[in-house]
């Protein structure tokens, strides 16, 4: 900048002539219209209407003009330079629409796609109850054991006392597996968890505790109460001296675990070829408590208004298994207890059709919680 002249110099002040501010605002508004991109348009400013700009620098020199001219100069350097900044601000109003326009194009969402999340699915609750119940036998010192689905005949029922020509083996209406000829082949998909005993008896040292979940098959019409494919959970203890009493005392213990303390049980008198004497056992309703027997009680639909439901098949093992296993009966006794987990499940959690359960559908599954 030059210091304030005392007289008027033409050369000093050159970039105030007329022409040169014509010259200075055409370039900047051809800069301006230019500008394809707000990023073009944002150095045009800076180069055209920046502080260093070439207006801005001539207007710094008006102080050097004689006093009579100034006015003159400064008026046309305010014209071009307002005229610049209306250039600059159409020129970004225009720009900033073609940009609004470009992305609802370039960012336009889909609405009717196909959704690719993909909702996490549930463990069936046959699994988890199934596994909380052994786990609770486990705490207690219970061992886990398994054994094949296809099952031979003689563990499914030899051993457990079922001989060939017994109505259990009817009763139980297996399913059995053909030989190479069509004929029978000795083996039968397992009708109950019951095998698993003998299996355990057979290849385990005494004294004996163990819980046996697993998947059993049945010859039956599927119906809203039977399905040929359930899952039972037994429970099987050999020891020196064990007695009903202590028979009582894991019945109990299971109907605490399943459906919460305080629940009576109740056993009475049954009949299984694997046990004796056999029992089967019942639980008071965990929704009415009885008050549903009373005279003037509530109906319940859960036990239909008998205040007990019946769960399980229980009894002291049969001599005649321990023998089968090389068991000295004199010395140990046993007992064992065997349920559906359905069934349990659906008592439990008032599914009154067992299809439910089986079916796969993720929506049943999820209402009893997404659990690892
Ligand atoms: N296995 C028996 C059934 O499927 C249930 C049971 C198990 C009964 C253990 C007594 C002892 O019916």
């Amino acid at each position: 900048m030059s210091a304030p002249n005392k007289q008027y110099d033409p050369v000093e002040v050159a970039s105030l002539s007329p022409g040169e501010i014509t010259r200075m605002r055409d370039e900047a508004l051809a800069a301006v219209a230019a500008a394809g991109t707000l990023d073009e348009l944002k150095a045009a400013r800076l180069a055209h209407a920046g502080d260093r700009s070439p207006l801005r620098l001539a207007n710094a020199e008006i102080g050097a003009l004689p006093p009579g001219a100034r006015a003159e100069a400064g008026k046309r350097i305010g014209t071009t330079m307002r005229a610049v900044s209306q250039a600059l601000a159409a020129r970004q109003q225009v720009l900033e629409e073609e940009r609004d326009q470009r992305v609802l194009i370039e960012e336009a969402v889909d609405v009717t796609l196909p959704w690719d999340h993909r909702p996490p699915g549930a463990r069936h609750p046959v699994t988890t109850v199934g596994e909380r119940l052994a786990d609770v036998f486990v705490s207690m010192g219970y061992e886990i054991a398994e054994g094949p689905e296809i099952e031979a005949e003689w563990y499914n029922f030899d051993a457990l006392n079922i001989p060939p020509d017994h109505p259990a083996r009817e009763m139980q209406d297996t399913l059995f597996v053909a030989g190479p000829d069509g004929g029978r082949s000795g083996m039968v998909l397992r009708t109950h968890t019951s095998p698993v005993q003998i299996r355990a008896m057979l290849t385990r040292p005494l004294p004996l505790y163990v819980v046996s979940p697993g998947r059993c098959y049945r010859n039956e019409a599927q119906d809203a109460t039977h399905s040929p494919v359930f899952h039972q959970i037994e429970c099987l203890a050999v020891d020196e001296g064990l007695t009903m009493a202590d028979l009582r005392g894991a019945v109990q213990a299971f109907v605490d675990a399943m459906f919460g303390e305080g629940l009576r049980t109740r056993l009475r008198p049954d009949y299984f070829p694997f046990t004796e004497p056999s029992a089967d056992v019942s639980m008071e309703c965990h929704v009415c408590r009885g008050a549903s027997t009373r005279p003037g009680g509530p109906a319940c639909r859960v036990c239909r208004s008998q205040g007990w439901i019946e769960l399980a098949g229980c009894g002291m093992v049969n001599p005649r298994v321990l023998i089968a296993c090389g068991i000295d009966p004199d010395r140990y006794s046993g007992f064992a207890f065997g349920l559906g987990i359905e069934r349990a499940l659906m008592v439990r959690h008032g599914v009154t059709d067992i299809r439910d359960t089986l079916e796969g559908d993720v929506r049943f599954s999820r209402a009893f919680g997404v659990e690892a």
